[in-house]
């Protein structure tokens, strides 16, 4: 296994470039299953995560070919309707292709997700929604078997607003007989850009990015060419890579209006920042202790809540980080203690008393975020971090190496180590 070794203390300058997001490729790639027209997707980041949902896909029948950064795929027939466990229990997402599957094919065999380092992550409401438009779903062996003729439109309430779920749902109802309705949908804007995705196919989704949603079943859907939105946790993990060295970084495609809520609670941490088309600007300075609390799109992301610990464990003061998304979500905190950080739970809080500064040592990624916040928190430490098990880190991060080390970070990937 791969480690990163950072030697920390350098001051970040320079302009630092998003890739596609990982959480809108995912949709879209699964998305594909619905029609058996060719897709060319540009913009697909190359990570872990989506060469195992291309090889899902391709066990199903797609054919896949990448040149130069653009993806196409092309499911003419699906020959086969099982996502099976050796790739569902690496990647919970693979639960993304049940509703493609049931609505074009009638079927699917799809292994039923285990818990995960961050959460017990049940998907109960993808199954009972699914079920509402006119499923048979049953759970044997580890396998949820899914069987419909036709789906048919329903009015779908989600309990909670779920981000993979709404999106399950919103590609079986494109395909359904009739109108659907999801209320209490997600927001996030990687919803919205899966929606587009199918509009551009010729779906009818209306309300994407509010919490109701609506779509007209079609008849097929017919090809398209989209551009996946960048991502917006991997800017917001380099907004604080700023702020941390206390440097200055120019984001490219850093869109500010997927990052209110991170935007409002940086500078509320005394970092200077510029927004522009397609750009941000982060200047970091004395950092100032803010409280943060996860929610839902718009407000802060779970997924930044382990980068934002990594900036308050060296801030001027006390701060308390609640998540209220994951209940399992602090496993980073014990590694952050061994680099000196000053961190006490209570429940789902974290009360992160700011030190001076922090120390280098040989720490353990967990999960993906916490992987992050784990080289943010290496790239401000004195001497030397060495991040182990990054095959987190290479699900959901880009070449995060070779981008922070052209923009003066000491870090490095050594091969082959524990
Ligand atoms: N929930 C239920 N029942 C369900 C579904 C969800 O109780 O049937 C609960 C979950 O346990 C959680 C909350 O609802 O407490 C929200 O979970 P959600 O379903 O929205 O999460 P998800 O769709 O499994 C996506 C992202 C996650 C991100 C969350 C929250 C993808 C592929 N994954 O997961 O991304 O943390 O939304 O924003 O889009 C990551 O990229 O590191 C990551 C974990």
């Amino acid at each position: 296994m791969d480690k990163i070794v950072i030697q920390g203390g350098a001051r970040l300058d320079g302009e630092i470039e998003v890739s596609g997001a990982k959480n809108a490729s995912l949709p879209i790639l699964a998305a594909t299953l619905l029609s058996s027209e060719p897709q060319t997707l540009l913009g697909i980041p190359k990570l872990m995560d989506v060469t195992t949902t291309q090889k899902l896909l391709q066990r199903m029948g797609a054919k896949i070919t990448e040149q130069d950064g653009t993806c196409s795929v092309q499911v003419g027939t699906v020959e086969n309707c099982e996502a099976s466990y050796d790739l569902v229990k690496t990647m919970r997402a693979s639960i993304l292709v049940l509703g493609p599957l049931v609505a074009r094919c009638g079927e699917a065999h799809v292994s039923l997700p285990g818990g995960c380092a961050i959460g017990a992550r049940p998907i109960q409401l993808h199954l009972t929604a699914l079920e509402k438009m006119g499923a048979e779903i049953k759970i044997e062996h580890g396998m949820i078997h899914a069987k419909a003729g036709k789906l048919k439109g329903a009015k779908i309430y989600f309990e909670l607003p779920t981000v993979t779920g709404t999106e399950n749902l919103m590609m079986a109802a494109t395909l359904a007989e009739g109108t659907t309705t999801i209320e209490n949908a997600a927001c996030e804007p990687e919803i919205v850009d899966l929606a587009q995705f199918l509009n551009a196919c010729g779906a009818r989704i209306n309300g994407a990015g509010t919490d109701r949603i609506t779509i007209q079943g079609v008849a097929s859907l017919k090809g398209a060419s989209y551009r996946v939105m960048p991502d917006r946790i991997e800017a917001g993990t380099f907004m604080i890579a700023a702020a941390i060295t206390k440097g200055d970084l120019v984001i490219r495609h850093g869109r500010s209006e997927h990052l209110v809520s991170v935007i409002d609670k940086l500078r509320g941490a005394g970092a200077t920042i510029s927004e522009e088309k397609d750009l941000l600007r982060v200047k970091g300075g004395a950092i100032h202790a803010v409280d943060v609390k996860t929610l839902p799109y718009p407000g802060f992301p779970t997924d930044m809540q382990a980068q934002m610990m990594a900036l308050m464990s060296i801030s001027d003061g006390l701060s308390v980080i609640t998540e209220t998304i994951f209940e399992n979500r602090f496993n980073h905190v014990a590694e952050l203690r061994r680099m000196g950080a000053q961190i006490r739970l209570e429940g789902n809080h974290a009360v992160i008393k700011g030190v001076p500064k922090l120390s280098g040592a040989p720490v353990m990624a967990s999960d993906l975020r916490a992987s992050a916040s784990l080289i943010l928190a290496g790239l401000v430490a004195q001497g030397e971090t060495e991040v182990l098990r990054i095959y987190h880190l290479d699900r959901g991060y880009e070449r995060i190496e070779e981008k922070l080390s052209k923009v003066g970070a000491t870090i490095r990937r050594v091969k082959g180590s524990a």
